[in-house]
């Protein structure tokens, strides 16, 4: 497997497809062991996305491009940012700075994390307006959405163009984040509807309240953290460490959200593995728990009935 920049030059001169350059790539990432996750589910996934960004081809189908034949300087490029994937251990995401949510693209950098929430396929998956009892029946009623936890900005940015008639209220804790987050709301012609606010979860909204809030809030235990492999570390790690269990924040959504619900409002969270833990310590709170394609009961919704 090749070693090192040059090793990987002197491969470009070897392969001449968009073929070539997946087989190469999926070869070499799985030499490298290199960890998938990051808004792909395999490596053959990430080769593919990865390709397919630097060549400035739709990340939807690599397909109908996989016998084109490649110009000198795309080779090339393609092998940079192979070898850079896996010398450096930086998501794909990372390395072409962009990532999709449902076809939806947003800027990344390392001052975020990777946008891969289960909220993005559920928002897509008709809970909000679907056919089959959605949990807001009339998303055109929705006046305001709160999106805790923003980070890029991504579920707000879903969230204006499923709830044409809301004005959004944006929160993160990290300005950083926030950056990034005004960089994607000024790329989708949002700043009319989003507005980004700095502070500790609920404290920046004093005493506002909302129609809907989705939060994809840090809920990983910190042992679990402190095991992450290289491609988690270049994630902030204010955007996973949930303390000691990866509950903490939860529990303080969960005590605080009732007081920032309008009548008839809810929250959707997102909560990773805690799901039974939750339960036992709110017996008296009736989750909901929604499944998707790739996750099973990682996500509640709660009523602020419920929740009261
Ligand atoms: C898991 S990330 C989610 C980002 C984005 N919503 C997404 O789904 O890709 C969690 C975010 O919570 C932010 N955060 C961490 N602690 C916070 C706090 N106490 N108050 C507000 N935001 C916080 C982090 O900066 C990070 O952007």
């Amino acid at each position: 497997m090749p070693d090192g920049q040059p090793a990987f030059s002197a491969a470009a001169n070897q392969l001449s497809t968009v073929r070539d350059f997946l087989r190469f790539a999926l070869s070499s990432f799985r030499a490298a062991n290199v960890v998938h996750g990051h808004g792909t589910s395999s490596a053959l996934d990430e080769a593919a996305f990865l390709i397919l960004e630097t060549l400035n081809l739709p990340v939807d189908d690599i397909n109908p491009w996989l016998d084109a034949r490649l110009l000198d300087g795309e080779r090339i490029a393609l092998a940079d940012i192979i070898r850079r994937r896996i010398e450096t251990r930086m998501p794909a995401a990372y390395l072409v700075q962009r990532a999709y949510i449902h076809g939806i693209p947003f800027h990344v950098d390392e001052r975020v994390i990777v946008p891969r929430s289960y909220l993005g396929e559920l928002m897509f998956a008709g809970i909000f307006g679907g056919e089959d009892t959605p949990l807001i029946t009339d998303p055109a009623s929705v006046e305001s959405v709160l999106d805790l936890c923003t980070g890029s900005g991504c579920l707000a940015i879903i969230a204006a163009g499923l709830f044409p008639a809301a004005e959004i209220d944006a929160a993160d804790l990290s300005e950083d984040a926030l950056a990034v987050a005004d960089i994607n709301v000024r790329m989708h012609g949002l700043s009319d509807r989003i507005n980004l606010m700095h502070g500790d979860l609920f404290a920046p909204l004093e005493e506002r309240s909302y129609d809907l809030i989705i939060c994809n809030p840090p809920y990983v235990a910190a042992a679990e953290v402190e095991a992450f492999p290289p491609e988690h570390g270049h994630e902030p790690v204010m955007a996973h460490l949930g303390g000691e269990d990866g509950l903490a924040i939860v529990r303080r959504i969960l005590d605080q959200a009732a007081d920032h619900l309008n009548p008839g409002g809810g929250l959707l969270c997102e909560v990773g593995t805690g799901r039974e833990r939750l339960v036992d310590d709110y017996p008296h709170l009736d989750f909901l728990w929604l499944d998707t394609e790739e996750s099973e009961g990682e996500v509640f919704w709660l009523t602020r009935e419920a929740l009261v």
